[in-house]
């Protein structure tokens, strides 16, 4: 959107509008029309259908507060889940005793998913983002929390004195080079993230407390001693990794933290000693670990407390002869194995059609597979659902089938 569209957008007229979109018929073209013959131009009709697509994308990652925002894709795109912004909020509010004022800098706020909740949890908000649309698409969003400020500035020509904590998100998608469908590509390189990583650790380094939440596929080579590194995984899917500093770090170490209808954090204290001890032989069960957990490179933190054994040093599988239960439970998907099949797609087919198997879920860990080309190549006649686990025991490629325990997300 540019910034004279979204000037327009924000006239209250406008955006009233916007709030009562749902009176039109729940097509483009027809709302469209509707919006034209009402006396809109062409620009501000399709800021309003946008947004209220946005609005209506962005339930899953903001709830209920979704209705009364504005966004861009990326920005949106790029949002933290509230729920976990509001986790942020916790950590880095608690860094500092109760009593005092708690001044946080959001530097690069996108659309003010992060600011929301440190404001929301009372505290005091200066948000910068480098971008004029999506400054003044935060500072709208957080119109309703007096004590948050947004401004369009880049976070490096900001005076970071006198904050109690820093907040830094990075942009780490290339910025204005969206393709046609408004798709941006992911930047891999920690020094063109927008602030650089050198320059964020630095200033999170200096603070009495920071917070820098980057992408869950950060080399673990990049995660500074000082910091506390912790994977985030919401509702099965794995968000981010955050690294805390000063007085935000409870923990030093790499954990995990699993967000969803249970919550479990595991922590680097609880590998065991040696990786090697827990190899074993296929057990009753298969489990397949959180993200976060596998991220965090702490997958053999769930052995003891699941009873649980790897199945080979270098897959993310392990396997036990217990049903899982307990709060470490909340960290694996565990599928009962009823059979163990063979690799090969015809001997594959064979088995399952004698089964009345006639459509499959495939997991894969270990195989170089592609899913849906097997599925493709196994041509199934109508039948039963089940699910296929594609590993190696040992050096030999299987397949198993089996019983997920739960729903898989
Ligand atoms: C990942 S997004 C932030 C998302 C935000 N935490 C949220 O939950 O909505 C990063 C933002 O940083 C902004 N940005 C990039 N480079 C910047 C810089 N040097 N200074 C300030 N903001 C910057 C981008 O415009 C983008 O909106």
């Amino acid at each position: 959107m540019d910034p004279q569209t979204l000037t327009e957008l924000l006239d209250v007229a406008v955006l009233d509008r916007l709030d009562r979109i749902d009176d039109l018929p729940d097509d483009d073209l027809a709302r469209s029309k509707a919006l034209r013959k009402e006396g809109y131009s062409a620009e501000v009709t399709a800021a309003l259908l946008t947004q209220a697509q946005l609005r209506k994308e962005a339930a899953a990652k903001l709830g209920p507060f979704a209705e009364d925002m504005l966004f861009t894709r990326d920005g949106l795109a790029q949002a933290t889940r509230l729920p976990v912004a509001a986790h942020h909020a916790r950590r880095l509010i608690g860094a500092v005793p109760d009593d005092e004022t708690f001044r946080i800098a959001d530097l690069g706020c996108g659309i003010g998913a992060d600011s929301v909740a440190f404001a929301g949890m009372g505290a005091h908000v200066s948000a910068v983002d480098a971008d004029e649309v999506t400054a003044a698409i935060a500072a709208f969003n957080l119109r309703h929390l007096p004590d948050a400020a947004v401004e369009h500035a880049r976070a490096e020509d900001v005076d970071l004195a006198g904050f109690d904590a820093l907040w830094f998100d990075p942009a780490r998608r290339t910025i204005g080079k969206a393709d046609k469908r408004g798709s941006t590509a992911r930047i891999t390189d920690p020094e063109a993230f927008s602030p650089s990583l050198s320059w964020v650790v630095d200033q999170a380094m200096q603070a009495k407390a920071a917070g820098v939440k980057l992408g869950p596929a950060l080399d673990h080579d990049l995660i500074p001693a000082e910091a506390e590194a912790q994977w985030v995984s919401h509702h099965g899917e794995v968000v981010e990794v955050c690294l805390y500093f000063g007085t935000a770090r409870q923990r030093p170490g790499r954990s995990a933290l699993i967000m969803g209808e249970r919550t479990l954090l595991v922590h680097e204290d609880d590998l065991p000693e040696t990786d090697e001890e827990g190899i074993g032989e296929l057990g009753r069960y298969l489990l397949e670990p959180d993200g976060a957990i596998v991220r965090a490179g702490l997958i053999t933190a769930l052995c003891a407390p699941l009873q649980a054994r790897r199945l080979n040093p270098t897959i993310a599988y392990l396997t036990t002869d217990v049903e899982p239960s307990g709060p470490a439970a909340a960290g694996v998907t565990a599928y009962e194995i009823v059979d163990i099949l063979p690799a090969k797609i015809p001997s594959l087919r064979k088995e399952l059609v004698s089964r009345g198997i006639g459509s499959v879920v495939i997991k894969k860990r270990g195989a170089d597979i592609v899913p849906d080309q097997v599925r493709r190549q196994l041509k199934l006649p109508k039948g039963d659902k089940a699910t296929l686990v594609f590993t190696r025991l040992g050096d030999k490629h299987v397949v198993l089938l089996t019983h997920p325990q739960k729903e898989t997300p």
